[in-house]
């Protein structure tokens, strides 16, 4: 058994021994998305930290947690709190918390963020079902020997968010408080935001939403064929398309005057997924 599997699976089975039921659905919770944890019916939390081989937080006084429970219907664990490469944790390690949760049996995982609008047509506040991602620099998630457990060597990544679900978050679009948009989100490493002329690169390149997430633990859904669905939220334009500097206060006064929105679009999505 690969050091990987065994050690997603000991998580998984922490998280079982804690719990008495089998989630179905996976929330990562991005920075706009916090306030979604509030929504869970019969909560049970566990904190990071207790869950053996998982990842801590860099910042102590974030410790994050799974919130397990229920919502429309459906069980689901919610991860509040996630681990990014600029905090100094390898493309590997970002494997883990994905590959817990197929270990843990999930049906679908949505990843949720906070993104800057390369698309000029794009309004801070709006959505992004994210079609398909691009990223150029640094390695993947999957270096190093191949967790035969979880996938293939060289896995296939031409649909790695789900048509199916890209369709239903489409459909669900049009009863909802927020724009949704689909396109394509570009990652960047950060933690620093892009420059103007990488924007412009960006956009040229097809990408309609830079983000500093999502994509590694997208890799890891795809290897270990999870269903996947990825929704951004436009917290300001990219760099360049205005003169403002961009503002981390700006960021998050726009994630705080959509959380709630948000919520009622991502809440609707897991009452209609079939799973
Ligand atoms: N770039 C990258 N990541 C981000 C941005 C951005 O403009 N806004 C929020 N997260």
């Amino acid at each position: 058994m690969s050091a990987a599997f065994e050690h997603a699976k000991a998580a998984a089975d922490y998280i079982k021994s804690q719990i008495g039921f089998a989630p179905e659905i996976a929330v990562v919770l991005g920075s706009c998305l916090g306030p979604f944890a509030d929504r869970i019916e019969h909560p049970i939390t566990i904190d990071y930290r207790d869950i053996p081989h998982f990842l801590v937080s860099t910042a102590p006084s974030h410790a994050g947690k799974l919130i397990l429970g229920a919502v429309a219907g459906k069980k689901v664990v919610c991860l509040s709190g996630r681990f990014h490469r600029y905090e100094g944790y390898s493309y590997e390690q970002l494997s883990i918390p994905i590959r817990m949760l197929h270990c843990l049996g999930v049906r679908a995982t949505i990843l949720t963020n906070a993104a800057g609008a390369i698309n000029l047509s794009y309004q801070p506040g709006d959505v992004m079902v994210i079609a398909d991602h691009i990223k150029l620099f640094g390695d993947s998630p999957l270096m190093g020997p191949n967790a035969e457990e979880f996938g293939e060597r060289f896995p296939d990544i031409s649909a790695v968010y789900t048509p199916a679900l890209r369709r239903l978050a489409l459909d669900c679009a049009g009863d909802a408080r927020v724009t949704v948009h689909e396109g394509v989100y570009f990652f960047f490493p950060g933690p620093q935001f892009e420059s103007p002329s990488e924007i412009k690169a960006a956009r040229i390149l097809g990408g309609d939403a830079a983000g500093m997430s999502t994509v590694p633990e997208a890799i890891t859904a795809a290897h270990c064929h999870m269903p996947l669905l990825g929704l951004s939220v436009m917290v300001n334009m990219a760099a360049g398309v205005s003169d403002a500097p961009i503002s981390g206060e700006q960021i998050d006064k726009v994630g705080a005057l959509i959380a709630g929105d948000f919520s009622d679009y991502v809440e609707t999505i897991i009452g209609r997924m079939e799973v």
